[in-house]
């Protein structure tokens, strides 16, 4: 029996309903200092413990028997939280980002290696049924050599939508940098292609009409796009999250011998394959429009085809479980993790450096670890507006 408690009832409210469906898990605590977020699902919470402190639901959460700890706190803090229930001796699922500073990223995975208690990152694309399906082909070996791969996650919204996610002042919505949120975009990458990134270069643009909503949302550029060389060989492109006018995100990636991609003009419920008509299977289409659905997967796949984002959080979940409770080491461990919140913040100085070509650290060498071990600049505020060391947008002047 997997015993959790969820930090941040807001993101982590998503999760209650999969983790009270799974007889392998019991949710111990929840802990949220906004007490509207606590009382407003308070019946969904069944007789978890409730409280405001971080420090309080370790503490009551253990006497209860906790042994894992479900972060879905603000994006660029969950490095602390994560230390600290790892060095209580609870293993940890944290949302995006792993870490919020390269410091950060060392810190994370030194306690990692410290404490030997999992890590998980709970990175949800990768697992949606079209990306199942992509992936599952990719690891086929049908493409061929993998040349390229691109991800695009596109996520905006109208100002009332906007400030409903951003709810104070010094949230991290209002002034994250267009490529901090990679995950979504570089994960199912890397996941599809078993891939991690080893150099980023990257371009933001300027957008107008967030411009004017700067005083509240001071991150008005409108894309921030990473272009990776990665340790497969293969080069790729990809998005933080936009606010590019589209209504769909999309994934691609492709051989020398065949293409696979989804999103856009493909129906929703499939991926298109493309053959060369010298390296086509015989009995092959060139062109194929492939079935993405999770029946292969039986009744796992009815529970996934009721969760959120594509079923891609019922499988986070299954993946925890399977490490948790059965020792299978997942794809987002602390390394694949850091490396995807490095290429978010180098990404982002390269864009301040007209596309700087930029070396990602690797986390597992002392080295490259002791180089950015003190390396902390970061353009999100604390809690009291202080501690800015990066501007988050792209300097802009305004022109008559
Ligand atoms: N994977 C996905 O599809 C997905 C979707 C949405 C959000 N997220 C991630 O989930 C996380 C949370 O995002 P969100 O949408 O819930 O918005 P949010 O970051 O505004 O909400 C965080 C919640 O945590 C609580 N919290 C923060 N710090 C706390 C502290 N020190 N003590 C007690 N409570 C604290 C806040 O009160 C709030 O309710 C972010 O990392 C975000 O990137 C992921």
């Amino acid at each position: 029996m997997l015993n959790i408690g969820v930090f941040g009832a807001w993101r982590g409210n998503s999760y209650i309903d999969l983790f009270r469906d799974d007889e392998e898990i019991e949710i111990v605590a929840i802990c949220d200092k906004n007490t509207d977020k606590l009382n407003e699902n308070k019946e969904n919470f069944g007789d978890a413990y409730l409280c405001g402190d971080f420090d309080d639901f370790l503490a009551e959460g253990k006497n209860r028997g906790m042994s894992a700890v479900f972060l879905a706190n603000y994006f660029n803090e969950h490095t602390p939280f994560a230390i600290k229930a790892m060095e209580a001796g609870l293993d940890v699922i944290s949302e995006c980002t792993a870490a919020g500073t390269l410091a950060e990223c060392v810190e994370l995975v030194e306690c990692v290696e410290k404490t030997g208690r999992k890590y998980i990152l709970a990175e949800n694309y990768p697992f949606s049924t079209q990306n199942l399906k992509m992936g599952k082909i990719v690891s086929s070996g049908e493409l061929g050599t993998l040349l390229y791969a691109e991800g695009e996650y596109n996520h905006s919204g109208d100002n009332a939508e906007l400030r409903k996610y951003t709810p104070s002042e010094f949230h991290w919505r209002a002034w994250m940098p267009r490529t901090y949120y990679v995950t979504h975009a570089l994960g199912p990458i890397m996941y599809m292609t078993k891939s991690m990134p080893k150099y980023v270069s990257a371009r933001a643009a300027h957008s107008d009409l967030l411009y004017k909503i700067r005083d509240w949302r001071h991150n008005y550029d409108g894309v921030g796009m990473m272009f990776c060389e990665m340790d497969n060989g293969m080069i790729a492109r990809c998005t933080g999250c936009t606010a590019m006018a589209s209504d769909y995100s999309r994934y691609r990636v492709a051989g020398d011998r065949a293409g696979i991609e989804w999103g856009g003009y493909i129906p929703d419920d499939k991926v298109r394959r493309f053959y060369f008509s010298h390296t086509k299977p015989e009995g092959e289409e060139q062109i194929s429009l492939i079935d993405a659905d999770l029946s292969e997967f039986g009744e796992k796949g009815k529970k996934a085809a009721k969760a959120g984002h594509g079923g891609g959080d019922y499988w986070i979940v299954q993946e925890m479980k399977d490490y948790f409770l059965r020792d299978k080491k997942p794809f987002f461990d602390v390394y694949a993790g850091v490396a995807m919140s490095a290429v978010g913040i180098l990404g982002w100085r390269s864009c301040l450096n007209h596309g700087e070509n930029i070396k990602i650290p690797d986390f597992r060498n002392k080295e490259e670890r002791d180089a950015v071990r003190d390396d902390r600049l970061t353009p999100f505020p604390d809690q009291d507006g202080n501690g800015i060391t990066l501007p988050c947008a792209l300097p802009y002047e305004e022109t008559e």
